[in-house]
């Protein structure tokens, strides 16, 4: 299956591309480098990118920037960069994504634990995570014209998300198509690391 992956370069991104390479046919997106380019930020930068790539059956985000820093010293800026990047970011990957994912695709986001368990210096960061999976989880009711994600493709992208981040444990949301079976359909899918504050 064609499977997009944006942040294609990071940490994340670097490890479930390499995974998912093994079964499927995988896009390579960053800001800066892959096989197209795009800034999450900007909603035409995406438009473009994904008008040249086509049509898709998933979406992974392993993306998304903001700032960890004491309430006191947060500026205005840093608050702008959080939202516009982190949540808006990969708010404008659904809301131009999902024009491009084909029935029975899924699109997988990135949040954080700082959403459940915050902790000093993470408030900009902990808003942004809870936002973005407040978003899953009402999105997909929206998203009425996907189907229920293939289970193979579901399965293949929560491994992927898994090994990649290895140690760390690994909490997904998933939004059930049909109520059943959580762990095999899905339309929306926040992927949320654990043990490891960003
Ligand atoms: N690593 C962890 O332990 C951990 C834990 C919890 C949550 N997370 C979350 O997981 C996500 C990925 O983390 P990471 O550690 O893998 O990040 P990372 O190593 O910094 O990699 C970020 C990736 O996203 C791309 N990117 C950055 N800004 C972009 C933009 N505006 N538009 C398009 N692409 C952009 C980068 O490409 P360029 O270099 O080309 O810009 C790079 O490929 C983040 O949301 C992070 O908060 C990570």
């Amino acid at each position: 299956m064609k499977i997009v992956v944006i942040g294609a370069t990071g940490t994340i991104g670097s490890a479930v591309v390499k995974l998912l390479k093994q079964r499927h046919q995988v896009v390579a997106v960053s800001r800066s480098s892959g096989d197209y380019r795009a800034d999450i930020i900007s909603k035409d930068s995406l438009e473009t990118a994904f008008g040249a790539i086509g049509k898709v059956d998933a979406i992974v985000s392993a993306t998304g920037g903001a700032v960890f820093k004491p309430l006191a010293v947060l500026t205005d800026a840093d608050f702008e960069k959080s939202l516009h990047d982190k949540l808006m970011g990969q708010v404008n990957i659904v809301r131009v994504g999902s024009q491009h994912v084909l029935s029975g695709g899924s699109i997988t986001l990135t949040s954080g634990v700082l959403a459940q368990r915050p902790m000093p210096g993470s408030a900009a960061i902990s808003l942004v995570n809870a936002g973005l999976e407040g978003f899953a989880r009402a999105a997909f009711s929206d998203l009425a014209n996907f189907e229920a994600t293939k289970a193979e493709l579901a399965t293949d992208i929560v491994e992927a998300l898994a090994v990649a981040l290895g140690k760390l444990s690994f909490r997904s949301l998933l939004q059930p198509a049909d109520g059943n079976d959580e762990n095999t359909h899905a339309r929306t899918l926040t992927c949320a690391p654990v043990d490891s504050h960003r």
